[in-house]
């Protein structure tokens, strides 16, 4: 057998059949729809609760202490305490054993919740950064082991830091155990994944799918002649795609996210998980099974490890974006928290364009002002390309905009390639014919920091560490989780040294991933240097989020909608002391005034950031080029 838990029956324990009631109210729902037509729901139900009690059981006491706090207290994440820092831990520390000496780095600069990127064993060679695991029970052994996973992870929980990590849900290695019997014939593991004797259903498939490496990975299936398959591989070859229409594999999964909550990961990064579900004759993503998925495992977590809470990577335009924070029957019960690529999109395009109309229409039509049990995971950058998610629907509603123009300018102006241009970055895996390009660069390499760097341009260095630090307190105020990624507080530039190695060349998005440079770290202190200037900003930013309990993700966030295209502007409500937020888009002064904003005339204004009275400049109030202002009525 491959590896699983060995089912107990554990001793009565009144709390956990607490939980279990609790939750089978919103399991037997999602199971029934998603199972209900081919399989016996009791029986799955049955060995559910199996499942569940023999995890907590083997729960560890000191997360099931943090487990009754946040039974207790289940939206604790969405208080603007929370932000986090996303990291390869090679990169950041080396092995996993070095990352407790950073976490005294960690916490001065804020951060509440630390985020490994791939950290499980992946397969040898290429591995797309991790995300081709092998096996789901063993750290990846040139980062450490699984005993020092837990050490790692006991020392941050002591400091008040959240451990999270990438758990990839859409696909395994094609070196994973189960791939492995299979690939020798195994019916049971066979159904684990999506394999197909003939290339009938493959074509039929491949009519409405997306390429989603073209460049590396053409088509969505793979043959293989010596076990005589075609194996669906939606990303790279390498990546066999999970069969969740097969319960078995349900609970396997959920075993493996068990078991890991129990070595202490208090938060999982559900990778890819849009593409969870499939069905002929559409794009297979977004389908409304992986939101009956996502309750599933979010709920039956809740039961055996309630301190922990699930984090959905979809990266998906604006109308299917909102679903995976909970709609309709979902409301409240899928992930606690999704990435905003929506909102990491318009602040790139705003900046390109210096215009914010596109951002502010998107931000106010598409997306509530708040969700219950769920925020956003907010960020201007990640390990990713950036993929110009603009909608023709939204985009065309500012002639002379469309949205392949746009789209195309985007990429030109982020590829550096269009006049005027401050940004160093690259295309990435365009695909013409689909109208599709993307972009990978790293945030100040984008922002203008490298380009002003090397030539020399301290004026336009300012501007880029303006735009960096706008970027900062855009992510920080909207309302969500802000999601550092390593090396953005201090201004790393694109790495380029990729090219030279071959298991990782023709993947572009190795030129944002570079080393963290700690001998920049150490001359912070000394002051004026673009790192120091980045971080000291970024750290003052976060200290005034966490200062300011408006900004807390259960507070709403309504846009400020007054047709002026240099800023955007929204509210984060209160019943007394609503705090306003500007964000500057461009490289001039941008004024506003307040009755435009509906500042209360009778009271007195100051600034967070700054802590300085609003001060009118002939009526109005002015915002310096990519300025951010934080306004609050006085007390
Ligand atoms: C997610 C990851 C990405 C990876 C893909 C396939 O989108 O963020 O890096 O390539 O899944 O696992």
């Amino acid at each position: 057998m491959a590896r699983t838990t060995k089912p107990k029956t554990p001793k009565a324990d009144p709390l956990f059949d607490l939980r279990w009631q609790r939750g089978q109210r919103d399991l037997i729902g999602p199971l029934t729809r998603l199972y209900g037509g081919t399989h016996d729901v009791p029986a799955i139900m049955d060995r559910l609760r199996t499942l569940l009690a023999t995890h907590w059981h083997d729960r560890p006491d000191d997360l099931r202490a943090l487990d009754l706090t946040r039974d207790i207290d289940p939206d604790w994440f969405l208080s603007q305490d929370m932000v986090a820092y996303v990291f390869y831990i090679d990169k950041f520390a080396g092995t996993l054993a070095r990352v407790p000496d950073h976490i005294p780095y960690l916490k001065d600069l804020g951060v509440s919740h630390a985020h490994f990127m791939p950290c499980l064993r992946p397969r040898p060679g290429q591995s797309d950064g991790g995300h081709a695991v092998m096996d789901y029970r063993a750290i990846n052994p040139a980062l450490g082991t699984m005993e020092k996973f837990e050490t790692v992870a006991k020392a941050c929980r002591a400091e008040g830091i959240d451990l999270g990590i990438d758990i990839v849900l859409n696909h395994t290695a094609r070196e994973h155990e189960w791939a492995s019997r299979a690939r020798e014939g195994d019916p049971f593991y066979q159904a684990f994944y999506r394999m197909f004797d003939d290339d009938t259903l493959p074509k039929q498939y491949e009519k409405s799918l997306l390429e989603i490496f073209p460049a590396q990975s053409s088509g969505n299936f793979t043959y293989y002649p010596d076990f005589k398959k075609w194996v669906w591989t939606t990303f790279n070859e390498y990546q066999w795609d999970l069969n969740w229409e097969n319960p078995e594999l349900f609970l396997a999964i959920l075993d493996t996210i068990l078991h890991l909550a129990n070595k202490g990961v208090t938060i999982f990064r559900l990778d890819a998980v849009a593409f969870m579900w499939k069905k002929m004759g559409t794009i297979c993503q977004n389908l409304p099974e992986v939101h009956d998925l996502l309750q599933a495992l979010v709920q039956s977590t809740r039961v055996a490890a309630p301190a922990v809470i699930h984090k959905a990577e979809a990266i998906v335009g604006p109308a299917d974006l909102v679903a995976y924070l909970g709609t309709g029957r979902h409301e409240g019960k899928v992930s606690n928290l999704a990435h905003h690529n929506n909102l990491m999109v318009q602040f790139w395009s705003s900046l390109a364009s210096r215009d914010t109309r596109l951002m502010t229409y998107v931000m106010k039509t598409h997306f509530p002002e708040s969700f219950r049990h769920a925020c956003f995971a907010t960020y201007i950058r990640c390990h990713d390309n950036i993929g110009w998610a603009i909608t023709p629907e939204d985009a065309n509603r500012f002639p002379p905009m469309t949205d392949v123009g746009h789209r195309n300018f985007l990429a030109d102006f982020y590829a550096g390639d269009f006049e005027g241009s401050f940004a160093r970055g690259e295309d990435f895996q365009s695909n013409p014919e689909a109208g599709d390009r993307r972009t990978v660069g790293s945030f100040a390499s984008l922002a203008g920091l490298e380009r002003a760097l090397d030539e020399d341009d301290e004026p336009a260095a300012d501007l880029a560490i303006k735009r960096i630090l706008m970027g900062h307190a855009l992510i920080a105020s909207f309302g969500g989780v802000p999601h550092l990624y390593m090396g953005d507080e201090i201004g790393l530039l694109n790495d380029y040294s990729f090219h030279d190695d071959p298991d990782l060349a023709d993947d572009g998005r190795w030129m944002h991933r570079p080393q963290m440079d700690w001998a920049a770290v150490t001359t912070l202190p000394q002051g004026r240097t673009p790192a120091a200037r980045i971080h000291a900003g970024t750290k003052a930013i976060l200290a005034t989020r966490k200062a300011t309990p408006q900004l807390a993700s259960h507070i709403p966030t309504k846009i400020v909608d007054i047709s002026h295209p240099g800023l955007f502007i929204f509210e984060r409500l209160s019943d007394d002391r609503t705090v306003t937020c500007l964000f500057n888009f461009s490289e001039t002064d941008q004024s506003v005034t307040p009755w435009a904003l509906k500042l209360d005339p009778a009271r007195r204004y100051r600034d967070l950031l700054t802590g300085a009275p609003l001060n009118l400049k002939d009526g109005a109030i002015t915002l310096p080029p990519y300025a951010s202002l934080w306004l609050i009525p006085e007390g």
